[in-house]
């Protein structure tokens, strides 16, 4: 597939990282089709963590999400879905590769700075979540 979702999650927004993460996406061969600043409802984030909804962290990760703002976009590049996760690193950061934006941003494996879709069809899904046709370029 050629497009991904992603989102810059509440803790990277708060340290100021926003413009250094997208720099890394688009240094990264990553083109921009779609990009945003909003702040998601509890409704919102159980609704796109509904996966997560039986797991213990479920109810940290809705608080987490929610108390500041995302920024939301869609990426296009050729194997958009599993070059963006190389990119990411692993879900904790202690786990994650050198150089990936997880090692270099993200706190701890519930605020881990970035969302990276993990199939062509949740990238499809999550997108129109966040991004009407009129928002996509
Ligand atoms: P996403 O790209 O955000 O979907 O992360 P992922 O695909 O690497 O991980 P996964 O889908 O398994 O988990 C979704 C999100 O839930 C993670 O990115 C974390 O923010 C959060 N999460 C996962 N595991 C834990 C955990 O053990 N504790 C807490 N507090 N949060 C977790
Ligand atoms: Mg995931």
């Amino acid at each position: 597939g050629k497009r991904t979702f992603t989102m810059i999650k509440p803790d990277a927004v708060e340290a100021g990282n926003v413009g250094a993460i997208l720099e890394q996406i688009t240094a990264s061969g990553f083109r921009i089709v779609a990009l945003k600043m909003t702040q998601m409802t509890t409704a919102d984030a159980e609704e796109f963590y509904a996966v997560h909804n039986e797991r213990p962290f479920f109810g940290e990760l809705v608080e987490f999400m929610t108390r500041g703002p995302i920024v939301s976009a869609v990426l296009e590049k050729d194997n958009a879905v599993e070059d963006f996760r190389a990119l990411i690193g692993a879900t904790n950061p202690e786990d994650a590769a050198e150089g990936t934006i997880r090692k270099k941003y993200a706190k701890s494996v519930g605020e881990n700075a970035v969302h990276g879709s993990d199939s062509d069809e949740n990238a499809r899904i999550e997108a129109a979540f966040h991004f009407s046709g009129r928002e996509m370029f």
